[in-house]
């Protein structure tokens, strides 16, 4: 019989599932906030669902930093500065210059990359969100900064979300079923 090795833990993959949910619904509801007209009903509710999101999501990720760091799980998708010539193979790959993928570790540097650029991502758009938010009572901000800008800045981090959230979403469908069948079962056969 086949070895099975435990690749994604169940807590992991709470985590995963609710935070997959969670950020594709802010993607949705952020920009169709953004494209209804304001002082609308419609524009309104979906402010709401946005912003409660938002405060769920935020809970959710410092549970998810806990998790990784209590675990040292981190160490997995964690990308280091000395990884940027591990990018190379990768690529290679990608544009059909070599057959075979590199050996990494359990994920690959371009996963990495996305990862760790999420975490820096995502504290940006909490923090965004949560001035915004308390503008409307009123409150100053606490950076020589505009409204506009900081709602410029949201804007321009949530479209890098819309960019690369549909490409890993895509490179999970394709690449390998098995590590996707690992994001919901836990379990992958030893090769
Ligand atoms: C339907 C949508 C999605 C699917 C099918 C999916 C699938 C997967 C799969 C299969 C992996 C494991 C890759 C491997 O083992 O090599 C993974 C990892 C990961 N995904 Fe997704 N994903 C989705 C959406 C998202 C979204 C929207 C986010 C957050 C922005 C996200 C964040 C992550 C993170 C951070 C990891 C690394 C897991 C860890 O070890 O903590 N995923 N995803």
């Amino acid at each position: 019989m086949t070895e099975k090795v435990l690749r994604q833990s169940r807590l992991n993959r709470i985590f995963h599932w609710l935070f997959a949910l969670s950020v594709l619904l802010l993607i949705i509801s952020g920009f169709s906030t953004y494209w209804t007209p304001s002082v609308s009903h419609s524009m309104a509710a979906h402010s709401m669902v946005h912003r409660s999101l938002g405060f769920f999501a935020t809970g959710l990720f410092w549970g998810w930093v806990y998790y990784h760091i209590v675990t040292q799980s981190y160490r997995d998708f964690w990308f280091r500065a000395r990884e940027i010539g591990d990018l190379k193979g990768l690529f290679a790959y990608y544009f059909f210059f070599r057959k075979n993928l590199p050996r990494y570790g359990k994920y690959n540097p371009g996963q990495k990359l996305i990862y760790t650029g999420w975490v820096f991502g995502f504290l940006f758009q909490s923090v965004t969100g949560l001035l915004l938010y308390t503008a409307n009572f009123g409150n100053i901000l606490p950076f020589p900064i505009t409204l506009q800008q900081l709602r410029f800045y949201h804007y321009a981090v949530a479209l890098w979300f819309l960019g690369t959230a549909p490409l890993h979403i895509y490179l999970a469908a394709t690449e390998d079923p098995a590590k996707l069948q690992a994001m919901l079962t836990g379990w992958v056969r030893k090769r």
